[in-house]
């Protein structure tokens, strides 16, 4: 099931040349199961037709404040008043500083002024209007004001210079839609997650690793923070992208994440270890790139690592603690064990050659109550299923 599924949207698509991205935006929507609303400005039309956007939505695209079609006359009531959000994308410079002084002199203002849903807008413009101080001071007033800005985002843009003020990309709308639909179910509470391999230098140019892409992790990390959490993320070397609203720590290796973890975990509620941290480090690990000698193979001197989740799940005032496990066999049994070890409520486990590198993957979660099979899904619905199991064994406890 989709995470929008039957959601009820109107998309707001105001004049800028962006507006061929909200033809794509409302693609993601439908796609996705979402209910969507279309209206457009005058100024929107100019650069696509409503019969496009119509087509994609599957419904009438409204434009206009007279339009007899409407039963009693009050479209600016009647539009919006099973919505459970207004999205404007793009927002020109012009629609955010009319949202931002209450003017409401066509349908998509109206309907904005009149809105009794939450309501979120990504600016796109030249880069000079966006510098602008009325337009930097009119989106300080919307974001006072509760309202979501999404971007903009910084590149090339159609008037030929590059700069901020781009409309963010439509997949990148379509996460922040998401993330501000989701239910809150982890508002107040401060989450610590671990993701990717830890690396454990041999020499300048060497080291040891395990395989993990972060994928979960991050995909952990950008759930909860869509849950409300505030939410930090200790990160080994990945090429992701951070999720929006999280704070990233980077750190190489198993001591540096532990002590990163350490300083934080006091003040944590729940922490999430997904990272595949290596369980031995090089002693002796040689500044220098050492050279090879023909016929030499040197031997490694290995140390254990400390064990973060344990560390962490010891703590006199721990929080609630949840651990990963990707095992190649016996993946219940090696799962249930490591879970006692451990002492942590809370075990998701998979096997390894599923998940390595992959965007899907099927967890099946460990608890007091038993398990509880995730089937295969894409990494961030798991996540989201992750995150809903932990809201519900906090608020029970
Ligand atoms: O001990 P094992 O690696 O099998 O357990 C996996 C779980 O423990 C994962 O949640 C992993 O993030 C965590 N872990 C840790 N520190 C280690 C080893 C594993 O936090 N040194």
């Amino acid at each position: 099931m989709s995470e929008l599924a039957s959601r009820r949207i109107l998309l707001g698509v105001t004049g800028g040349v962006a507006a061929y991205k909200a033809a794509e935006l409302l693609r993601l929507f439908v796609k996705a199961g979402a209910d969507v609303q279309v209206v457009m400005t005058d100024a929107a039309t100019r650069f696509v037709t409503p019969v496009t956007l119509q087509a994609l939505a599957g419904r009438p695209v409204h434009t206009d404040m007279w339009d007899p079609g409407i039963a009693n006359n009050m479209a600016h009531i009647e539009l919006s008043r099973d919505r459970e959000l207004i999205v404007v994308a793009p927002a020109t410079a012009d629609f955010m500083a009319k949202l931002a002084h209450g003017l409401a002199d066509d349908l998509l203002s109206t309907l904005c002024l009149a809105r009794e849903c939450p309501l979120a807008v990504a600016p796109a413009m030249n880069r000079q209007m966006w510098d602008n101080a009325a337009t930097r001071r009119n989106a300080g007033l919307l974001r006072s004001d509760g309202v979501a800005v999404i971007g903009p985002a910084a590149g090339d843009q159609a008037c030929g210079e590059t700069g901020m003020g781009r409309m963010v990309e439509p997949g990148d709308v379509y996460a922040e839609v998401v993330a501000l639909l989701a239910p809150k179910t982890l508002a107040g509470r401060r989450v610590l997650v671990t993701a990717g391999p830890t690396f454990e230098p041999i020499d300048a140019v060497r080291g040891i690793t395990n395989l993990s892409s972060g994928k979960m992790g991050y995909a952990v990390a950008q759930a909860a923070a869509e849950a409300g959490a505030d939410v930090t993320l200790v990160s080994g070397p990945t090429s992701l992208v951070t999720p929006a609203r999280v704070a990233r720590i980077d750190v190489t290796t198993a001591r540096e994440m532990r002590d990163a973890v350490m300083a934080r975990a006091g003040g944590a509620d729940v922490f999430v270890a997904v990272a595949a941290v290596a369980d031995y480090h090089v002693l002796d690990a040689k500044d220098h790139k050492m050279k090879k000698q023909p016929g030499v193979a040197p031997s490694l001197k290995l140390a254990e690592n400390p064990d973060i989740l344990a560390e962490v799940a010891a703590l006199p005032r721990a929080p609630f603690c949840v651990g990963f496990a990707a095992e190649t066999e016996n993946l219940r049994e090696y799962a249930q064990a490591k879970r006692t070890k451990k002492k942590i409520p809370l075990l998701a486990a998979n096997l390894a050659r599923e998940a390595f590198g992959a965007d899907d993957n099927a967890l099946t979660l460990f608890d007091d109550h038993g398990e509880h099979v995730l089937p295969r899904a894409p990494k961030i619905r798991l996540a989201r299923a992750l995150v809903g199991h932990v809201a519900r064994m906090l608020a029970s406890r």
